[in-house]
């Protein structure tokens, strides 16, 4: 992972360069695309990803997890998330949380963000490309982003992006490995085990825009978010829910 690396000081996006990348050419398994800027960065749901130039890290992986079914494209985003938070825990005191399904938290404060996209043909994955943003050095963000971290801000200490990289591919390639040869179970308990706000309330809206309070107490195998509401348990996939806040604080 990260072996072969190309850096641009500037893209468009990541994400979008290595998928150009793939319809052209056969990059390498674990080929990482980074960008010092990235003009139209991406994020979930169509939303952009804002990084001030220079200063964090954007980037994506390219995989071919040919030996994973589509069924099972939830544990694809779990090691993703795990090493992540490994990596980020590397080089901060604290512990890194995920929030549901795939943002990377310190605290209540979000510090990293992750685009995964499937190529798919017919029930197998052909080839994945793995978006990561991670606030390392920006230390001011736009007053819009509701509750952004980096790890400067946490650490007090510049960060070296290529330090990073390296870790970060490092965690990447054992949970990939780890993905390789099934162990499933093991890593839905370790991701469930890091759940921002597991066993804890929070205030959510679902898919007919309703408020709700209730538990997290999971996610299941295909990541749907498990949520007890009034001693009964309901599961939401992705689009199905929005998170409004947690229970008692504004
Ligand atoms: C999110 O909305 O939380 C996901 C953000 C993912 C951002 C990264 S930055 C590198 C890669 N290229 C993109 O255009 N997006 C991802």
């Amino acid at each position: 992972m990260g072996k072969v690396q190309q850096n641009y000081p500037v893209l468009d996006s990541t994400n979008s360069y290595a998928a150009e990348l793939l319809s052209k050419t056969s990059p390498s398994e674990g080929t990482v695309i980074v960008a010092a800027n990235q003009l139209n960065g991406r994020g979930q749901y169509g939303s952009k990803w804002h990084a001030e130039a220079g200063q964090n890290l954007t980037l994506s992986y390219i995989l071919y997890p040919r030996f994973l079914a589509l069924s099972a494209q939830f544990d694809l985003n779990i090691a993703v998330c795990l090493a992540c938070k490994q990596a980020i825990e590397h080089f901060i005191g604290l512990q890194v949380k995920i929030k549901w399904p795939n943002d990377i938290y310190v605290g209540s404060r979000k510090i990293g963000g992750i685009l995964i996209q499937n190529q798919v043909q017919s029930t197998q994955i052909k080839s994945s490309v793995i978006g990561i943003g991670l606030n390392v050095n920006q230390i001011e963000f736009p007053e819009d982003l509701p509750n952004p971290t980096s790890l400067r801000q946490i650490n007090n200490q510049v960060l070296d992006h290529q330090q990073l990289i390296d870790v970060l591919s490092y965690f990447l390639e054992q949970e990939y490995l780890k993905l390789r040869q099934g162990n499933f179970l093991s890593r839905q308990l370790a991701y469930v085990e890091n759940l921002y706000g597991f066993g804890q309330i929070f205030r959510f809206r679902d898919a007919e825009q309703l408020p709700f309070e209730g538990c997290i107490i999971g996610v299941d195998p295909e990541g749907r978010l498990q949520i007890e509401i009034a001693g009964n348990k309901r599961t939401f996939g992705i689009k199905e829910i929005q998170f409004l806040g947690q229970w008692g604080q504004a």
